[in-house]
């Protein structure tokens, strides 16, 4: 049965980008030629590729693929039926060479999470315009596949939300700071020696790369257009180890969060530091590795954990979408057509949520009750709350507080009393706890 589908025409890949993930694509088609022969029941061979330099030894044979200069010409040639784009880069080659692809009935695999957040619609209209299929698994947490588990596994559920850590840089500082007492510079700095950064690094510290991430997700999640523009962004370089410890002493975890959900106020995409419980399988997560949360009205939670980056994890992904392509499973870019995805009205204002505040007060009598009486005036309700013993010397009183649920307004509107009242003596810290 094999020998008979086997007969079929190879999918020849044209490989544009010869970094990290795309040798890590030409090392699974060089040493798993046969398994993918077999379960694609088809071949599946690189015929040519494109890079920045010729000349790099880059540690494969790469003397039986053909070598072209610019990209787009790769996208356009006769004997490729699938481009893959493996460069990077939001604009500039990537997106030529995509559109080119695609213009030319060709489909395409990428890994780019920047290219479709900026221009994921439009990619994914001309794809099914050319009758082509444009897919990304590896854009969203590496390795994990969770693209797969939303278009198809939990096809049959209607989506309530979609919740997870994307970066795994991120994640990286953020436990590493509390496992270690090291600042966020000094691990920042690790990450640029082990080569975790993004070539530009506000990408990740920034929130930027996950929050990518995130609109993909909401957009597949949600049957809606890709706005990354609306997502609501904060990166973790003013997180501080007090801020760890303190949070740690009120059973808390300070991850970089992301979570979408369509609520009556809109859509709701945030990637922002925010506080999970101990008990939240969020709060294992430990190092570079990812985990995402999905909710589904039939299947309730499912988490998915693994690695969100790197050659072989990226490259797993890049394949499950290639070997898609050879069975002639043909999803579309974001699980339903394109154009039926609505432009969704962006949430004004996060649903209500438990508060983290870290304060500084005065310490002089009367100043907590000023703290009680600004949150009290503003609706805000204290669930637990802490004072810290401070140095014999100093005037300072650190004061810890959880709220029950209350909308971001509420609070930021009782931070504003208590800073008018000069009871404060450092800008407060105020972050969100995300129950998952
Ligand atoms: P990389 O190691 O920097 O490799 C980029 C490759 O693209 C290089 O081979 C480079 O050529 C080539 N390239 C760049 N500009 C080009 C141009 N103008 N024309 C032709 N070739 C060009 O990047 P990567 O880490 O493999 O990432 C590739 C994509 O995967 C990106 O979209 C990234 O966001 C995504 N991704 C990466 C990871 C990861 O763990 N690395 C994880 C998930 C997603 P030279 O080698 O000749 O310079
Ligand atoms: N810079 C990203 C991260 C790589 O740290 O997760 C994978 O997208």
């Amino acid at each position: 049965m094999y020998a008979k589908t086997i007969a079929k025409a190879p999918l020849r890949l044209g490989l544009a980008g010869l970094g990290t993930v795309g040798m890590g694509v030409i090392k699974i088609v060089q040493e798993k030629a046969d398994l993918l022969a077999l379960r694609a029941g088809r071949p599946v061979e690189i015929v040519a590729v494109a890079a920045r330099s010729k000349g790099k030894d880059r540690g494969f044979d790469l003397s039986g693929y053909a070598w072209e200069d610019d990209p787009v010409k790769l996208a356009q040639r006769e004997d490729v039926d699938v481009f893959v784009e493996l460069m990077g880069g939001s604009d500039g080659p990537a997106k030529a060479a995509t559109e080119a692809a695609l213009a030319s009935g060709k489909d395409v695999v990428t890994a780019n999470k920047a290219l479709l957040a900026h221009h994921g619609q439009a990619l994914a209209l001309a794809a099914e315009t050319n009758n082509a299929v444009l897919r990304f698994e590896a854009a969203v947490a590496g390795g994990i596949p969770v693209m797969k588990a939303l278009t198809e596994g939990l096809a049959g559920n209607g989506i309530t939300r979609v919740v997870g850590v994307m970066n795994g840089t991120c994640n990286y500082i953020l436990t590493r700071m509390e496992a270690t007492g090291q600042g966020y510079n000094a691990l920042f700095d690790e990450c640029a020696r082990l080569g975790y950064l993004e070539a530009d690094p506000q990408l990740d510290v920034g929130g930027i790369d996950a929050g990518h991430k995130l609109s993909l997700l909401a957009s597949v999640a949600f049957g809606t257009q890709v706005n990354f523009d609306a997502v609501e962004l904060e990166g973790i370089e003013r997180i501080t180890n007090e801020d760890i410890a303190h949070a740690s002493d009120m059973g808390y975890k300070i991850k970089l969060l992301g979570v979408t959900q369509m609520t009556g106020r809109g859509l709701e995409q945030r990637m922002t530091p925010c506080l999970v419980p101990n008990s939240s399988p969020l709060a294992q997560l430990d190092g570079g590795t990812n985990m995402v949360v999905l909710e589904g009205d039939e299947v309730g939670q499912i988490v998915l954990r693994g690695a969100g980056a790197g050659m072989g994890p990226t490259a797993s992904a890049v394949m499950s979408d290639i070997m898609d392509i050879a069975r002639d499973m043909r999803v579309p870019t974001f699980g339903q057509p394109a154009a039926t995805l609505v432009e969704a009205t962006p949430a004004v204002a996060a649903a209500p949520a438990p508060y983290y505040l870290r304060l500084e007060l005065v310490d002089k009598p009367g100043a907590m009750a000023k703290v009680t009486s600004a949150l009290g005036d503003s609706g805000v309700s204290i669930d637990r709350m802490r004072q810290y013993g401070q140095d014999e010397n100093a005037d300072v009183a650190p004061v810890l507080i959880v709220t029950d649920p209350a909308p971001r307004a509420s609070l930021d509107a009782a931070i504003d009393a208590m800073q008018s009242s000069g009871v404060l003596v450092s800008d407060p810290v105020a972050i969100r706890i995300e129950k998952v």
